[in-house]
């Protein structure tokens, strides 16, 4: 069984390519590397360095029988999303599409997405919400996440594959670049290594449902090994206020000095949990991280691999 990860060499991607390589699976990556990081990917993977627009995605699929894909890949950042509104629609719309629909003609049986919580509910109604909630998306990045969802479930009937989304809240850990607005751990975490100053939007009291990578990771697996294919929200049902993760890492980092408060940036959610009650029922599965270990874990690594 050969599986396709797209953006392996990435955060969430690499962490489930570890998990894929160790229960046995042949794991194929592609990866442009624009956020990601070559010392990221499993050493037992077979990488290319591509991109998913590519005209040559197709020899991917040539080359080797992939039965299954999942679909990390993505300009991830939501500001982005509306500065640079072309790329957004190139990379999260027309390449995505570009590797369904290869996937589909090539034989492919399953594919994963990564979509987003947040993104696509935009401002809640209630809370947690669920996989039910409105759809009214705040920001280009959720409708493009959303487009996906709804392009799967059209290919799925012209072509013969199955699919699952994961509409994932705000995942950290290990291996997250700073880069991404989505990761204020990650940003809290380089800059206190650094002892660079730290800016907080707003009164810091905003909150967000924090999962940690490996739960995450467990998440899809369960649903890869048990074949229960459907659109999950994946997270922890608890909202974090900024201030408190501020809280958490600073004595873990030693960093003393004081955030600075700035004003809130518009379009910013100022609540955002997920309800994780759906895939709890199909597979069994809730998160077994809570915030405070998982900063602590995030820490700690950090501690060791900081360059
Ligand atoms: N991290 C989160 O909190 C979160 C939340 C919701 C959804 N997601 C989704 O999960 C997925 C993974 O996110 P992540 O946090 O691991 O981000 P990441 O930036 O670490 O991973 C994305 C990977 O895709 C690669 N990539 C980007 N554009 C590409 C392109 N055109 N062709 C090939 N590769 C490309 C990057 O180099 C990177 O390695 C994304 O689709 C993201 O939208 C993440």
């Amino acid at each position: 069984m050969n599986i396709l990860i797209t953006g392996g060499a990435g955060f969430i991607g690499s962490h489930l390519a570890d998990r894929l390589i160790q229960s046995g699976k042949n794991v194929i990556i592609i990866d442009n590397l624009v956020t990601g990081l070559k010392e990221n990917v499993n050493k037992s993977a077979i990488f290319y360095k591509m991109d998913v627009r590519s005209l040559n995605l197709k020899k991917i699929f040539q080359n080797h029988e992939i039965d299954t894909v999942f679909h990390f890949a993505a300009q991830i950042d939501i500001r982005k999303s509306l500065s640079e509104i072309e790329y957004e629609i190139d990379v999260n719309v027309k390449g995505s599409v570009n590797l369904i629909v290869n996937a589909a003609k090539y034989g492919a049986k399953e594919i994963y997405f990564a979509s987003t919580g947040g993104a696509v509910y935009g401002d809640q109604l209630e809370y947690p919400a669920s996989e039910d909630h409105p759809i009214e998306p705040l920001s280009p990045y959720g409708i493009d996440k959303f487009t996906i969802e709804k392009y799967l479930a059209c290919f799925k009937k012209i072509y013969n594959f199955k699919y699952s989304v994961f509409r994932f809240s705000n995942v950290y850990g290990p291996r997250q670049n700073p880069q991404s607005e989505a990761g204020v751990v990650s940003i809290f975490v380089h800059r206190m290594l650094k002892d660079k100053k730290i800016n907080i939007y707003g009164d810091g009291n905003q909150t967000r449902d924090f999962i940690y990578v490996s739960d995450a990771v467990d998440a899809m697996m369960k649903i890869f090994e048990t074949k229960k294919h459907g659109t999950y929200n994946v997270c922890t049902q608890t909202e974090t206020s900024v201030n408190e993760i501020f809280k958490v890492l600073a004595p873990e980092l030693h960093y003393e000095r004081v955030p600075i408060m700035l004003e809130l940036r518009p379009g910013e959610l100022l609540r955002s949990c997920l309800s994780y009650k759906k895939i709890g029922k199909a597979v069994n599965w809730k998160p077994s991280v809570d915030i405070k270990r998982g900063l602590k874990k995030t820490a700690d690594w950090y501690r060791e691999n900081f360059k």
